[in-house]
């Protein structure tokens, strides 16, 4: 069995971050989204992963090399445009070589065991199976309708749902899906579609199996459910104490790496402080996730993530439910006319007071 990551696309919904860098590698609680996956992988035995990667290689294939730190043996499958999962699936025939795969969106997480649905699927084989999850707003996923054990129909985002089984980003696959992604012509959107691509194999009598995931997950493409999956995550860590912490309170669970200095602040967890971070005359609160050799000074944070070599000074209110890049830069200015000054890159979103 191998393992198939989508780290290519667009990440539209992600911009500006994405215009410089690659939304799978945006850490939660300070590990790249990516990572998530892969540790998943790995954790059923799979060994040999193929990455698909865009515009945005170089940085993805720094980040994880040829994965022997995460005991996998990674290739990478260079996709020359974002045409959809299913021509991602196209381009890793030769990769595959016959054998069955997951392929897992490099963007989701999903916080449930996998072992147990690989064995399944080895075992039975049928053609396909997809994890699907109970969700309160179906008419916003893709949506399975299911006859017993079996999956008969998947419909987009259908106006009158046949169920509220969600989507979810992990399916497992035999060699007959590439007939499909052959098969199968650009949808409406110009994308090869992966639910495209299931309904034919059901169309054409090939066994597609549900495994319905009880636990939580999340396709962290937009702000809010990346805020959202840090928030969870966060929630799960183990509290840690191996920064230096001076004349400050730290409540509930903080991991404070190597290297960070907390100075008279106080952080509330869950939160992260990540290494040679400085909190000082600060307020950090729940849900914060402070990458590496971050400064926050005299100002308050809440709710969000901060990559790393970002600085947050002085400020009069309290940051909250944001996201921002590396190496931002946010301070009073003490100059005259009082005024804002921004440099701000395109499609970036700001809040004032
Ligand atoms: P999506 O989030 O569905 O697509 P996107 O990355 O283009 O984002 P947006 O809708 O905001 O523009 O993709 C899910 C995952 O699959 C994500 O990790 C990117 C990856 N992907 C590819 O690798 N190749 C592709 O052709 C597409 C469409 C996505």
């Amino acid at each position: 069995m191998k393992g198939l990551i989508l780290s290519g696309g667009r990440g539209t919904r992600l911009r500006p971050i994405t215009y410089t860098s690659a939304k799978q590698l945006v850490p939660v609680a300070n590990k790249p989204i990516l990572f998530y996956g892969i540790e998943a992988l790995a954790s059923c035995g799979i060994r040999d992963l193929g990455i698909v990667v865009g515009d945005t290689h170089q940085e993805i294939r720094d980040a994880l090399g040829d994965g022997s730190r995460f005991g996998v043996r990674v290739t990478y499958l260079q996709q020359e445009a974002p045409l959809g999962l299913a021509h991602a699936v196209l381009i890793s025939e030769a990769f595959m070589a016959g054998e069955p795969f997951v392929m897992y969106l490099g963007d989701n997480l999903v916080r449930e065991p996998l072992r147990p649905m690989v064995e399944r699927f080895a075992q039975d084989r049928p053609a396909a199976q997809i994890f699907l999850a109970r969700v309160k707003n179906p008419q916003q996923f893709g949506v399975a309708e299911l006859d017993g054990d079996r999956v008969v129909r998947l419909i987009e985002k259908p106006e009158r749902p046949p169920s509220d089984l969600a989507l979810v980003g992990v399916y497992m696959f035999d060699a007959c899906v590439f007939d499909a992604v052959k098969a199968i012509r650009p949808s409406a959107r110009g994308e090869l579609e992966i639910t495209d691509a299931i309904q034919w194999l059901i169309d054409r009598g090939k066994t597609v199996r549900p495994s319905v995931i009880s636990g939580w997950w999340k396709d962290t493409g937009k702000l809010e459910d990346m805020l959202e999956a840090n928030r969870i995550i966060l929630d799960g860590l183990e509290p840690r104490q191996d920064g230096v912490v001076e004349r400050s309170e730290v409540l509930g669970k903080v991991v404070i790496e190597p290297g960070a200095k907390v100075v008279e602040s106080t952080i509330r967890g869950p939160a992260i402080i990540g290494r040679g971070a400085i909190i000082e005359h600060a307020y950090v609160g729940p849900f914060t996730s402070i990458g590496d050799g971050v400064v926050v000074r005299s100002s308050e944070i809440e709710h969000s993530i901060l990559l790393e070599g970002s600085s947050v000074m002085d400020i009069g209110a309290r940051i909250e439910s944001s996201l921002i890049g590396r190496n931002v830069s946010i301070h009073r200015s003490e100059t005259k006319p009082r005024s804002y000054k921004l440099m701000i890159g395109d499609r970036s979103e700001i809040g004032l007071l």
